[in-house]
């Protein structure tokens, strides 16, 4: 694979990129206490057209911390894209003009794809509709091998809404690259999507389907649980079926191995009792700010 140009999927990256990308990340934590100057001429344009605070403020930290400047529009109301109808492909051969790369978040599947095709700098995905999230994954590998010193070896439960959610789309490819065993569970109207299944099977690693949180969390390395997505579904009823569901709570927590890690990309609705945050299983404050050095890695490695 060549230079890092678009992130918009994570088959965009083969295992080596992303192996390339963690340990950047790894480089980046020195650097992200220190601050450099590395990217002290360029420009970040972040186009959010869905709320974010973890996104959108981890990669203007990040590009603050490597000495780059940002910009973006305050909400998508105040846009010419909110407020009068303009289209995206106007927006981005704009804002290619403003900026060095463009981070953009959209509710749309395949938006991302689509600002690449009329960009001529970088497009970073940040979450395509219930698409892919692909920053976050890579944030989500970071943060398991940081905790558990490896990725390969370890089972993972991916849980709670695995048909809306992006993160888990994004992240249940990546794992495809590793060593892993893999438990889905989510209520039976919220399962993985198929080809997601299909791709991570073919890749060879061991996938279990399960419908209660017990079976999710036991006997497992690592749980990364997920927000039902109460946005994404068309039908409000169908969310109501659903809703408060699938929760681990305080008394959940024995069922967890020992040195189980709970992670969750948030954020949180009720799914993750605030008990567990005492609890030294819980380690998803710490994820965040993977996703600081994760972002100073992608971004020096696309503009570095
Ligand atoms: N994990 C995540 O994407 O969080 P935000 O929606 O706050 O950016």
């Amino acid at each position: 694979m060549g230079k890092l140009h678009n992130l918009i999927s994570i088959h965009d990256l083969d295992r080596k990129t992303i192996d390339l990308i963690l340990k950047t990340a790894e480089e980046m934590e020195s650097v992200a206490v220190d601050r450099s100057n590395e990217l002290g001429n360029r420009i970040m344009a972040t186009l959010f057209f869905e709320p974010s605070t973890r996104t959108r403020l981890s990669f203007e930290s990040a590009m603050i911390r490597l000495g780059g400047r940002v910009l973006g529009f305050a909400d998508v109301i105040s846009s010419s894209a909110g407020g009068k109808g303009e289209t995206l492909a106007d927006t981005i051969r704009t804002v290619e003009r403003y900026a060095d790369i463009i981070v953009i978040r959209h509710p749309l599947d395949g938006s991302a794809r689509v600002a690449a095709e009329f960009s001529s700098v970088p497009i970073i995905n940040a979450g395509s509709g219930s698409e892919e999230h692909p920053t976050q994954a890579l944030l989500d590998l970071y943060s398991i091998k940081k905790i558990k010193g490896t990725i390969d070896g370890l089972s993972i439960s991916l849980c709670g809404d695995l048909r809306y959610g992006r993160t888990v789309h994004s992240l249940g490819m990546a794992l495809s690259y590793y060593d892993v065993n893999v438990k889905l569970a989510a209520p039976p109207t919220l399962r993985m999507k198929p080809a997601i299944i299909e791709e991570m099977k073919k890749s060879g690693i061991q996938v279990t389907e399960v419908d209660s949180v017990e079976d999710a969390i036991s006997d497992v390395d690592v749980v990364y649980m997920t927000r039902i997505q109460k946005e994404r579904f068309p039908d409000v009823n169908e969310y109501d079926e659903v809703r408060g569901k699938f929760r681990i709570t305080e008394d959940d927590v024995k069922l967890l191995r020992e040195d189980a890690i709970v992670l969750h990309p948030l954020p949180r609705v009720d799914e993750l009792s605030p008990e567990i945050d005492n609890t030294p299983h819980a380690k998803y404050f710490d994820q965040v700010y993977s996703g600081v050095v994760t972002r100073m890695a992608i971004l020096k490695m696309i503009l570095g």
